[in-house]
Order: C-alpha cells, then structure tokens, then sequence
C-alpha cells in the first residue's frame, strides 16, 4: 500500500519572515492529520521554517543542491550543509532547472548519487513539454529521464526515491494533465522502473503527480491507480488552498 505524499514547491516565494509564518499556520492546520506533507523553501528560508514547524510531521526540503559536497563553488549549498540544518530531503531535476539553467540528464543524475549516498531522500522530477507530447515524444522523454536520473541507484536505493510527474505545459499554466493522462504516464514510469528493478520496487515507488493542482482537481488525480501523491507549486503558498489538497481524502 503506498501512502499519500503531497509536497509544496515554493520555488523561488516566501522570505525567512513570511515562510515561517506560513509554516507555523500550516503545521497548526495538520495537527493530528496523518498524511505525509512535505515543503520545499527557499534555501535562506528553511532555518525559519525549521524551527516554526518544531515537533510537527511536516518534512522541510529543499528545492535543489550542489553537485558537490564542499570546495570552490560559488553559490552553491551543499548535501552537508543541508543536513547540518536537519533537511534530508531534497527535489531535484525540477523542469525549472533543466529549462532555465540547463541541468541535463547526467548532471541531475549526478546529484542524485550525491544526496542518496548522503542517506537523504530524493525527489526526482520528469515531465515532457508540449513540443515533446505533440511530437508524441513522450515515453522517449520519460525514458531517458528516468533511466539516466536513476543510472547507478541501486534496488535498496530506491527505497529513498519518489518520482514526480510533471508536464512542463501544465506547470503554473492552469491546464492539468486529465487524470487519464496523467496516469497512463505514471503507469508508464512504474512499468520502466520494474524493467530497470522489480516488480516490488515499481509497486512500493511513489509517483507524485505535478502541474497546476489545486483543491478542485486534486480528488480526481489521486483516485487514480498509480498517482500516489502531489508536488504543487502555486497552490502551495497558502493555506486556504493547500489545506484541501493535503486533505483531499477528507
Ligand atoms: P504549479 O502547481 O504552480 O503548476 O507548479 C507545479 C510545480 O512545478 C511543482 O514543482
């Protein structure tokens, strides 16, 4: 049985002052509510979102990580510093950083390696663009994401892995991939997964699905077979709307 996981991408929203707030109502919000909920600030803002969502379950991730534990590499934050603030997991390969800075395939795989070895958990996004889908591109996009992204991660390594499924055309667009769609690509990554592992290890894997969920189609996805979860964005940044997504079964 795989347990619901709803995650709230900030992206680049929430100063240190306003995340904590936020955090602080939306942790009072989830006060004995069971759901696994993740949120992913800022970097600058995870220590005041640490330390206002004290004793809840709320997982505080962050939205990207260097390719490299330490050194010269200006700008950057890395796996250790991430974990010396109590973070353990983190998103990467989000289509925002392989469109506007290029990240490719072999470079998120990288930092895959990195955080899993680390002992964090990761959250690996895919997701074709409309060029891709019209061109009818799409399982040779999701192909080589999820063979590449996972190149090297080992079966017991995947215990530490979600995927999100996010259409490029439906991020922060409005339009949401239909529930069908959006499964029948889930179903094609859980399938590629049990040729890259095992059949166990495609049945236990959490395929959030991504690209402008909100309260009112949140249901319809997550009665889907193989979508397990959410990674929203602009739905996530306050609580009047992402209260019901996190509650959906409610
Ligand atoms: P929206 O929910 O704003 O479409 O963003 C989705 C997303 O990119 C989450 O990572």
């Amino acid at each position: 049985m795989r347990k619901p996981y709803i995650a709230g991408n900030w992206k680049m929203n929430m100063t240190p002052s306003q995340g904590a707030a936020f955090a602080k109502d939306l942790a009072k919000a989830l006060e004995g509510s069971d759901v696994k909920v993740m949120i992913a600030p800022p970097f600058v803002t995870i220590p005041a979102v640490l330390e206002a969502v004290k004793g809840s379950n709320l997982i505080v991730a962050a939205q990207n990580m260097s390719d490299n534990l330490s050194g010269a590499f200006t700008g950057e934050v890395s796996a250790l510093m991430l974990k010396d603030l109590g973070v353990n997991d983190v998103i990467l390969g989000h289509s925002e950083r392989r469109a506007i800075y290029g990240e490719t395939d072999e470079f998120i795989n990288k930092k895959v390696l990195l955080a899993l070895s680390e002992g964090m958990n990761v959250d690996l996004c895919v997701g074709e663009t409309l060029e891709e889908r019209e061109a009818g591109k799409l399982e040779e996009i999701l192909t080589r994401q999820v063979e590449i992204g996972l190149r090297g991660v080992s079966a017991a390594q995947m215990a530490n892995i979600t995927i999100a499924y996010e259409p490029v055309w439906a991020i922060g667009t409005g339009k949401t991939a239909t529930p069908e769609d959006a499964d029948n690509a889930h179903a094609f990554i859980r399938t590629l997964v049990e040729k890259l592992y095992t059949k166990g290890v495609a049945e236990e894997l959490i395929i959030q699905y991504g690209g402008s969920v909100k309260a009112s189609n949140v249901k319809a996805l997550m009665s889907k077979e193989h979508i397990d979860g959410a990674l929203v964005g602009g739905a996530s940044l306050s609580v009047e709307q992402f209260l019901p997504i996190v509650s959906f079964d409610k």
